[in-house]
């Protein structure tokens, strides 16, 4: 018999919103424990059976899974056994676009501080992050080597799918030389270059970050190696000269108008006169639909100070930096590639 609705929908869904962090948390021990690796690699397996294999309390444990199978990660079976549910799988470290590391990295204490500091910040101005710890992420996260590991694995692993998407999309093909400017550990550059057999690529970071992209392994291949090199400075100051394309994805976001029209203006003046720049990010679309990125916006707001953007605000942005917006064009992704030219 199904069960009586006992409060009115919109409390019954407001409820849910409100207790949304309960789910994060959820999320985030399920994902420290690796409780998918641990039923990928051995089958369906009790509460108690689970607890004994990762160290946790069985009596904690069994109440944990009950709550999220509730909301559709692992489902109970015969004799109380955990299988993996599609949202369970995407918690597996092993599979493309694993989103484990992306829950260890977003939960994780620093995080869970800057979010909570977001409404002292909404009256009292100034980017969370900051005004909580002192400092921009980008330096606090040198100073704790353990969550800048974590940070630029669950960069790499929800780039996983994304990085495929984005190569798929554009015709990089067309041009000679590409530089990834703030390109992590090279593996979009890496999955660029695999497609496109003539083109050369840069790729361009912190020299802390590229000091430890060999040990990555993206751009390892001898013929990837020949057709690539390794850059480390600083985007505000200067990129990479003589380029005919500058790519850079989830970098823009991170930064507010004027510092990112700093990062655009170097690549202007970097970039080979007939030269592209080639902006990969959401793009936020009008109206009061659904969209992931508006959330993002937010985290971008606590963490760096940055925002996502709409594309009106995108060419705004070129045309601060001498930069003309050509065209968007759209990916099996929810990344777009924004292609501007010199103005
Ligand atoms: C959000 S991550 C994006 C990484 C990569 N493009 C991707 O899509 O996975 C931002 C990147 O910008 C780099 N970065 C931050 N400040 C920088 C600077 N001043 N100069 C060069 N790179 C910088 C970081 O090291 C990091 O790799």
């Amino acid at each position: 018999m199904p069960t009586k609705q006992r409060r009115p929908a919109a409390q019954e869904q407001m409820l849910g919103l409100i207790s949304g962090y309960w789910i994060s948390q959820l999320v985030f021990v399920a994902a420290r424990l690796g409780i998918a690796d641990e039923i990928a690699r051995r089958g369906p397996a009790t509460a108690v059976a689970l607890a004994r294999r990762t160290g946790a309390d069985p009596g904690y444990l069994a109440r944990i899974l009950r709550a999220l199978a509730s909301v559709g990660v692992f489902a109970a079976g015969a004799g109380g056994k955990y299988r993996l549910t599609p949202l369970a799988q995407t918690l597996r470290s092993d599979r493309p676009g694993s989103l484990r590391s992306f829950a260890l990295m977003m939960v994780d204490d620093y995080n869970w501080q800057a979010w909570g500091a977001l409404a002292d910040g909404v009256t009292g101005g100034g980017t969370p992050f900051e005004s909580h710890f002192g400092m921009p992420i980008f330096t606090w996260l040198h100073q704790h080597p353990e969550q800048e590991r974590t940070f630029a694995a669950s960069m790499a692993s929800i780039s996983g799918t994304e990085n495929a998407a984005v190569a798929r999309a554009y015709p990089f093909g067309e041009l000679e030389r590409l530089v990834d400017v703030g390109g992590a550990h090279g593996h979009l550059l890496a999955t660029i270059l695999a497609r496109h057999k003539k083109l050369r690529g840069v790729l361009y970071d912190q020299p802390q970050v590229v000091a430890s992209a060999a040990s990555s392994g993206f751009l390892a291949t001898p013929e990837l190696r020949r057709r690539s090199e390794v850059v480390g400075g600083d985007f505000f100051s200067s990129v990479p000269s003589g380029a005919d394309g500058y790519v850079m994805k989830y970098i823009l976001h991170d930064w507010d108008d004027d510092e990112s029209t700093r990062i655009l203006t170097h690549c202007r003046a970097a970039m080979a006169p007939h030269g592209r720049v080639l902006v990969v990010e959401h793009v936020i679309p009008p109206g009061n639909d659904t969209n992931w990125g508006k959330l993002l916006d937010i985290n971008m707001l606590v963490l760096t100070g940055g925002q996502e953007r709409t594309k009106e605000q995108f060419a705004r942005l070129f045309a601060r930096a001498g930069l003309k917006l050509k065209r968007v064009v759209p990916t099996a992704c929810p990344l777009s590639v924004l292609e501007a030219v010199r103005a």
